[in-house]
């Protein structure tokens, strides 16, 4: 290992939890993983196991055995983070929850530990401001499942060390993840403000009846997605003009201009329009199916991403 973080706690064994403690084992570290809930503690390691054997078997890892063995299951918060270089909080996503877990961690961790904490949207500031270590806490936002999908959004408390970001990123990049840095507090931080975008803008399309939910997905998954799998907007606007990113916005400023004005009245999705894209949904993929298509689509995910891996820069 390139950086200095060997030792890592993972508070919290859920959906997330549970990705990032294969994360840093994945990447060599010694995981000691804790749940307040006795059930999912009781279920954790066998969970752990089946997940690294599908990673096995898409060619993601190579032995499973020695990636669960470095991760050892905790029965208290104190035993998971007292001798931790990294503590990766991953519990629910509600404030005083964060609170109340952050001010145990506060308590039991080394001074010169740090704390990133997986929350999708509430700010470090808004659960960490009271803590004696509040220096030593930021977002380390993942997206789900974080060992498939590499991205962690790196956010700093305006009260974060700055020290921090540095030896976070270089530890991130070492456990195999892909991290950026958010230079301030902003709601959804970028990954779920560009998510939401679409998602608002596909709701509106919708809602005006102007296509079908299928297919507005298809102009993702067989249209924009491709090129997002390996390169993002900029580098695909840079690419779609001949001379690069200042030719395409001379050419279609304007019309982005002029879409984003008619936007200018955003209303909340409506409950008829949410009604009648579940009704489509359902029709296509049954509520009893929902899990068989989200093995598929974890399915589909790997194997994308053993692909990408091979593939040049
Ligand atoms: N699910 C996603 O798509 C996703 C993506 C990115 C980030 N996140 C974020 O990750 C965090 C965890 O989400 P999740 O989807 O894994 O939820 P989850 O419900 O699957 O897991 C949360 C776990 O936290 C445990 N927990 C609650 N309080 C605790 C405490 N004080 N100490 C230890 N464990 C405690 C619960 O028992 C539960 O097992 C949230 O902040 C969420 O917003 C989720």
């Amino acid at each position: 290992m390139s950086h200095t973080l060997k030792n890592v706690a993972v508070v919290g064994a859920g959906l997330v939890g549970s990705g990032w403690a294969i994360v840093f084992a994945r990447g060599g570290a010694a995981v000691r993983l804790y749940d307040a809930s006795e059930a999912i503690r009781a279920q954790a390691l066998q969970r752990l196991g089946s997940m690294l054997a599908d990673m096995q078997a898409a060619g993601l890892v190579g032995e499973a055995a020695p990636i669960l063995a470095r991760i050892t299951l905790c029965h208290s918060l104190e035993e998971a983070v007292a001798d931790a270089d990294y503590i990766q909080e991953s519990v629910l996503e509600r404030v005083e929850v964060k609170q109340a877990a952050c001010a145990q961690i506060d308590a039991a961790m080394r001074a010169d530990a740090i704390v990133g904490s997986s929350s999708s949207g509430i700010p470090a500031s808004a659960f960490t401001e009271g803590l004696a270590k509040r220096s030593r806490f930021l977002v380390a936002h993942p997206v789900n499942p974080p060992h498939l999908v590499p991205l962690v959004e790196l956010v700093p408390a305006p009260w974060t060390d700055a020290g921090i970001i540095p030896v976070l990123r270089a530890a991130m990049e070492g456990w195999g993840q892909a991290p950026i840095e958010v230079k301030g507090e902003i709601e959804g931080f970028i990954l779920n403000r560009l998510q939401g975008a679409l998602l608002n803008e596909a709701w509106a399309l919708y809602e005006a009846g102007l296509a079908s939910a299928a297919d507005i997905d298809r102009t993702v998954s067989e249209g924009l997605g491709l090129r997002w799998a390996f390169m993002g907007p900029f580098e695909t606007i840079d690419l779609n003009a001949p001379g690069g990113i200042a030719d395409y916005s001379a050419r279609l400023a304007p019309l982005y201009h002029r879409i984003a004005l008619s936007r200018r009245d955003p209303q909340p999705w409506s409950a008829e329009a949410i009604a009648r894209a579940e009704a489509e949904r359902r029709e296509t993929l049954p509520a009893d199916q929902l899990q068989a298509r989200t093995d598929w689509r974890n399915r589909r995910l790997m194997a994308l991403v053993a692909h990408l891996r091979d593939q040049p820069k």
